[in-house]
């Protein structure tokens, strides 16, 4: 079955392509609860609720301006749609040097309606920090970012779909790992070891390999299940490590041509993990049976 999933974040690294990749692991269990620590846009939040799959949602991330998005989005999307407007229209005035004030701008009031429109508005939609924190990423000269209109029914939608029954939470992901809790599923999208740590620090926040491990550890502890994506590759590049295979069963997905590598000439399939917690194997989860729906790609076993 095809589904509207609204997606109001432009964000790079999206992971609204492997939703049925994801999503064929909650299986027929009932859970209470949706958890995505590393949230960035969401998108698997939005296309499990927009299945009905889970009765309550919490969106976190360690960005604060970014979870004051999700609020807003979820309490008065129709302000952030006014401010987003006014910031686009704001910016046809005096195109590109005024991306660069209300860039400006946001690295010191860190208004969430500014960074929405910084997403929208930047080159490939890909946030960028630079070590001191600040927002360092160029406008895209080709493409004047989403609509306003586009960008309303976007928010609109996303807010129909999770009020009443959403939080979002600020915080580094340790502490909602903490505060797991029976009936609780887990989906975990850290950034890629390969961009949260040496000199590529793009998110606001890295997050160590370690810290990962010592994360997952604690959710099979509390039987909490998780799917998570962590390392990859692209052509003959490795993006991390592979995680011990005690935590977690390791699944390969095939999600297709690299886009950066055909604007380069090559032809390279990207590959991504997918690392599946053990307690989804005793819970049952029909995944197998349900892999065959995400298409075009196949699932591969390590
Ligand atoms: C790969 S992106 C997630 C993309 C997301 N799956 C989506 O569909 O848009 C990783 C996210 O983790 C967040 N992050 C980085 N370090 C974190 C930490 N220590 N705790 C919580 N979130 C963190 C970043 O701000 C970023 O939004």
């Amino acid at each position: 079955m095809r589904y509207t999933v609204p997606h109001p974040i432009p964000y790079q690294g999206s992971k609204r392509r492997l939703a049925n990749a994801v999503l064929c692991h909650v299986g027929q269990r009932k859970y209470k609860r949706l958890v995505e620590p590393f949230a960035g846009s969401a998108a698997i939040t939005l296309a499990a609720a927009s299945r009905e799959l889970f009765p309550s949602f919490l969106v976190g991330d360690a960005l604060q301006p970014l979870i004051a998005l999700w609020q807003g989005i979820l309490q008065a999307p129709a302000k952030m749609a006014d401010q987003y407007e006014a910031l686009w229209i704001r910016e046809r005035s005096n195109p590109v040097a005024e991306y660069y004030l209300i860039r400006s701008e946001f690295n010191i009031d860190r208004n969430p309606a500014k960074l929405l429109y910084l997403l929208a508005r930047c080159v490939k939609n890909s946030v960028r920090f630079n070590p001191s924190g600040e927002f360092n990423q160029s406008p895209d000269k080709r493409r004047t970012g989403t609509q306003p209109k586009t960008m309303r029914a976007e928010l609109n939608a996303a807010h129909l779909l999770l009020q009443g029954r959403s939080q979002a939470v600020a915080s580094d992901f340790m502490t909602l790992f903490e505060q797991a809790r029976p009936g609780d599923f887990f989906y975990l999208d850290p950034p890629y070891q390969g961009t949260s740590e040496g000199r590529d620090q793009r998110y606001f926040k890295s997050v160590s390999r370690e810290r990962i491990m010592q994360g997952l550890a604690l959710l099979n502890e509390k039987g909490v299940p998780f799917v998570l994506s962590y390392d990859g590759s692209c052509g003959n590049m490795n993006y991390g490590e592979p995680l011990p295979a005690d935590l977690a069963d390791r699944i390969l997905l095939d999600v297709g041509r690299s886009s950066q590598a055909t604007l380069n000439g090559k032809d390279h399939v990207t590959i991504e993990s997918l690392y599946i917690s053990r307690c989804l194997k005793c819970a049952g989860s029909h995944a197998p049976l349900l892999l065959a729906h995400y298409s075009p790609q196949v699932s591969m076993f390590a």
